[in-house]
C-alpha cells in the first residue's frame, strides 16, 4: 500500500525542527515506516541548490529562486518522495510547496498562476496526504529564535515580509481545508504535541 506524505510548514521561528523530531519518533513509536526529509534539499543536487537559495551573498532574481525551489523538488519527488511511498513507506518532508506559495508567491509576489503551472508540470497529481502548518506571529518567532548568529537570506528579511509570508499560509489553509490543518505554535511544547497527536490520529482513518 502506498504510504501517507505529510508536510510540515510554518514561517521561520515557529519550532517546526523541535516538532517534526517528536512527530517522526511519535510515528516512529506506531511502527510506521518512515522517510524524513525537507526542502529545499533532500538529495544531493538539492543540497547544492539549497546551499545556494540560502546563502546571504547570493542575491537572485525572485522568479530564479522560484525555480530553483521547484528544480530541487522535481529531484526530491524522483529520487526520494515517490520511491519512498511507492515502498509503502511514510514520508515526513520539512517544507513543500505550500512553502513556495507562502515565501516566493505572497512574500516576494510571484504570481500565484505562475507557481500553479509549476506545481503542475513538477508534481502531475502528487500532493500531501496532510499538511500541518505552525502558525505564530512573526514577532513572537523572532523573539523565540533569539538573535541568530548568521542569519541565512530569508532569515535576514524583515516582519513585513514574515507577515506576508504567514498571510500567504493561512490563505492556503482556508483554501484546502481537508488536507492543510492549522496548529497554534505561539503556545507551549506540551500543548503543541497534544495538537500534534489528534492531527496525526487522522492518519489512521
Ligand atoms: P528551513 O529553514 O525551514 O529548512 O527552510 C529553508 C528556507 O527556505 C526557509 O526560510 C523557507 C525557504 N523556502 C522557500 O522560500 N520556498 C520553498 O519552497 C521552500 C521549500 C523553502
Amino acid at each position: 500500500m502506498r504510504g501517507k506524505f505529510i508536510t510540515l510548514e510554518g514561517i521561520d521561528g515557529a519550532g517546526k525542527s523541535t516538532h517534526l523530531a517528536w512527530l517522526a519518533e511519535y510515528l516512529k513509536s506506531r511502527s510506521i515506516a518512515l522517510c524524513v526529509t525537507r526542502e529545499p534539499g533532500g538529495t544531493p543536487l538539492g543540497e547544492k541548490l539549497r546551499a545556494l537559495l540560502l546563502d546571504k551573498d547570493q542575491p537572485m532574481h525572485l522568479e530564479t529562486e522560484t525555480l530553483l525551489m521547484f528544480a530541487a523538488r522535481r529531484e526530491h519527488i524522483e529520487k526520494v518522495i515517490a520511491p519512498a511511498l511507492a515502498r509503502g513507506e511514510w514520508v515526513l518532508c520539512d517544507r513543500f510547496t505550500d512553502a513556495t506559495f507562502a515565501y516566493q508567491g505572497a512574500g516576494r509576489g510571484v504570481a500565484n498562476e505562475k507557481l500553479g503551472v509549476l506545481e503542475r508540470w513538477v508534481q502531475g497529481s502528487l500532493q500531501p496526504d496532510l499538511t500541518i502548518i505552525f502558525d505564530l506571529p512573526p514577532a513572537v518567532g523572532r523573539a523565540r529564535a533569539g538573535s541568530i548568529k548568521s542569519p541565512d537570506r530569508f532569515e535576514r528579511e524583515n516582519e513585513a515580509f514574515f507577515e506576508r509570508v504567514r498571510e500567504g499560509y493561512l490563505q492556503r489553509a482556508k483554501a484546502a481545508p481537508q488536507r492543510i490543518r492549522l496548529i497554534d505554535a505561539s503556545r507551549g511544547i506540551a500543548e503543541v504535541q497534544a495538537d500534534l497527536t489528534v492531527v496525526a490520529t487522522e492518519l489512521w482513518r
